[in-house]
């Protein structure tokens, strides 16, 4: 029987300095690709808001969207870590709000982990999911659903005390309970120190090559938009130039009457 990747394992990897590969996966296509090329976890991330739903950022998205994306992705796989991400305003308004939505991932959308955008200001809520049973993976740093209070996305961390900051942010989160924290948009040399002070995994996106794990935008990774990725993305394929130069084909063949040649 296959067994699915679980918390144990995060640690596992991280004691073994074994590198552990996360990405986002929106559907059940995606998960099967994703699951099949060897991740360990699959994100449904809330950038499904930009990369999938066509919002301008991630703040719109609901918790009924991140429901039906993740209860895809799970049934589409078998050994990857599902974790779901949760929505702007699904986790801030009190504890009592961010149980039952995260409670919602695992019971009606088969989550096997959620994923918060956090600091020291939410480690009461992270120890209360934590207490439910839920596991928790934190996310600091540069936090997209902060994108209007932070006026855009920069590098976060380059100061002293921003790079404090953050560092007392992952360090609180460990304490709480999250079996992982992503480190997104920070300095190298300060993900790299976060690294080696925590004891549970990091996993970094725009974070440079010191941390336990990475995570990409699946979207940014295959370009399956056209869009123009971002400055920290590595691009393997051009998936939206082979499916606009296929769909074109079918187009033509239909137009000329070739179709069924
Ligand atoms: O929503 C998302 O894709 C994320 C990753 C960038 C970590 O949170």
């Amino acid at each position: 029987m296959n067994k699915r990747i679980s918390v144990q394992d995060f640690a596992r990897f991280k004691a073994m300095g074994e590198k552990i590969v996360m990405i986002t996966a929106y559907d059940a296509c995606q998960a099967f690709w994703c699951e099949s090329a060897g991740c360990h976890a699959l994100l449904v991330g809330d950038s499904m808001g930009n990369t999938v739903l066509g919002y301008e950022n991630t703040l719109p998205v609901t918790m009924e969207e991140m429901l039906s994306h993740t209860a895809a992705v799970r049934r589409a796989s078998k050994n990857a870590m599902v974790i779901a991400d949760l929505p702007f305003m699904s986790y801030q308004v009190s504890i009592e709000e961010a149980l039952r939505n995260a409670g919602r991932c695992l019971k009606e959308a088969g989550a096997d982990a959620v994923k918060l955008e956090s600091g020291s200001d939410l480690a009461p809520t992270v120890a209360k999911l934590v207490q439910a049973g839920i596991p928790v993976m934190g996310h600091v740093g540069l936090l997209p659903q902060s994108v209007l209070k932070d006026g855009g996305y920069r590098l976060h961390g380059k100061s002293v005390q921003e790079a404090e900051a953050i560092k007392n942010d992952a360090l609180s989160l460990q304490e709480a309970g999250a079996f992982s924290v992503v480190l997104e948009g920070i300095p190298a040399q300060l993900s790299q120190e976060i690294s080696q002070i925590l004891s549970i995994p990091t996993i970094g996106i725009a974070a440079g090559p010191h941390c336990d794990g990475q995570v990409q935008v699946i979207s940014d990774l295959l370009n399956l938009s056209g869009a123009k990725p971002p400055r920290h993305a590595k691009v393997y394929a051009d998936l939206c130039g082979v499916a606009t130069a296929a769909i074109k084909k079918y187009v033509e063949e239909v137009k000329q009457d070739k179709f069924f040649q």
